[in-house]
């Protein structure tokens, strides 16, 4: 895929404005947008859409957040989740198929079963999701699936309760384990997915026990590799632990088999020869998946992203309060995804982070 799109061609980056590059006359759109499909100048259909509702975590991740210092996003701020209903209709309505709600942690706020309640009936979404960290699930994953929640994907960067407790600042692994657990419980979840971040020097030594976990519980282990997402700006190329790396100490005891997915998925499958169990590598830095991206991003404020390391965004909070029908917003959205990024560009030079960090996009 090749990027000959002037309003890119800038050093091969996309520069900061509010509106991005290249506005799009919305009124004389440059293809027919009323087959109802949604795509970008690349042809990519877009399917996937990821909403953050919260800013707020119950975790300080090393490589997420700072221990203090965020400022939140004030109440007024967040949407509503009628507001998020609506907008997610109006998504639907025009292609997406996949939901994932994220925060920040999106089990800190009040009542996300009111929200699940409200989206699950939404004709066209064949998949509802949820990235947590986990530590709320044990009280809620009854709710939530009765709600009408499908499936859900829990964070977990380390099996050994002291390295969890250093990562997250928090000493929260029973909690956790204890929230897969319980999801176990609610069939309608499976595949229980576990991601784990990878990092050089601090997750090889864990690749087996999660491994084992994968083994010997009906969890599929994932480890994506660590990206240039954090608020304070300490990744280092050199701290990337490659998804083949993880391979590779795996196959020392387990081998391991591709399966084969025609769906686009971030993960690459495998399955242990035995038969065992399913481990997946998210290996977004090394091998990056954005040629067959169909994924966007709503942050909790309401500003619409096309890329996990966009540095703009498309405001969609203010026509959703200013009485813009749903007809002019979907035009706001068809055109900031014909925008849509090409690519990250961590492996190019001069690479330029996102213009936030992953706990206010959501992953
Ligand atoms: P499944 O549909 O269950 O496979 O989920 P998923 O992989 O979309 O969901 P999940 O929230 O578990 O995402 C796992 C991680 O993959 C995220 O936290 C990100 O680190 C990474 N990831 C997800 N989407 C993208 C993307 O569009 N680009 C890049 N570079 N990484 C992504
Ligand atoms: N690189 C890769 N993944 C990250 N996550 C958070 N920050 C990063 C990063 N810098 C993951 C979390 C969680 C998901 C929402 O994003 O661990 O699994
Ligand atoms: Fe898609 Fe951007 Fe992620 Fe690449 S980095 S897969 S283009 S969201």
């Amino acid at each position: 895929m090749t990027d000959n799109r002037d309003a890119i061609s800038i050093d091969g980056l996309i520069p900061l404005t509010p509106q991005g590059p290249a506005q799009i006359d919305v009124a004389n759109p440059p293809i027919d947008w009323s087959d109802g499909v949604l795509q970008d100048s690349f042809g990519r259909a877009i399917k996937n859409l990821r909403v953050s509702i919260t800013d707020r975590c119950n975790f300080r991740c090393h490589y997420c957040m700072p221990e203090e210092g965020l400022v939140w996003l004030k109440r007024e701020e967040l949407l509503s989740y009628e507001e998020i209903e609506r907008l997610v209709k109006i998504f639907v309505n025009i292609g997406v198929e996949e939901v994932r709600l994220t925060g920040g942690e999106p089990l800190v706020r009040r009542d996300v079963p009111a929200l699940i309640e409200k989206l699950a009936p939404i004709k066209g979404i064949k998949s509802l999701s949820l990235t947590t960290n986990g530590f709320s699930l044990k009280s809620l994953c009854g709710d939530l699936v009765a709600a009408g929640l499908q499936r859900i994907n829990v964070s977990m960067d380390t099996p050994v309760r002291e390295k969890f407790a250093h990562i997250t600042r928090r000493d929260a692994l029973p909690e956790v384990l204890a929230g897969l657990e319980e999801c176990e419980k609610y069939p309608s979840l499976a595949p229980i997915k576990v991601n784990a971040v990878a990092m050089r020097d601090f997750s090889e030594e864990d690749v087996l026990a999660f491994a084992e976990l994968a083994r010997r519980k009906p969890y599929v282990v994932r480890w994506i590799e660590f990206m240039p997402l954090d608020a304070e700006g300490k990744w280092d190329r050199e701290d990337v632990l490659t998804g083949a790396e993880i391979r590779a100490l795996i196959e020392t005891k387990y081998p391991l088999v591709p399966i084969s997915d025609s769906r686009i998925a971030t993960a690459q499958r495998f399955a242990f020869a035995d038969g065992a169990g399913e481990v997946g590598f998210i290996n977004a830095v090394s091998e990056p998946f954005c040629e067959t991206c169909d994924r966007i991003r709503l942050t909790a404020d309401g500003q619409f992203r096309t890329c996990l390391f966009s540095r703009w965004e498309t405001d969609l909070r203010s026509p959703l309060r200013d009485g813009s029908s749903d007809e002019e917003i979907e035009h706001t959205i068809r055109s900031a995804v014909w925008r849509k990024e090409m690519k990250h560009y961590i492996n190019d030079p001069g690479f330029q982070p996102a213009s936030r960090s992953m706990s206010q996009i959501g992953g």
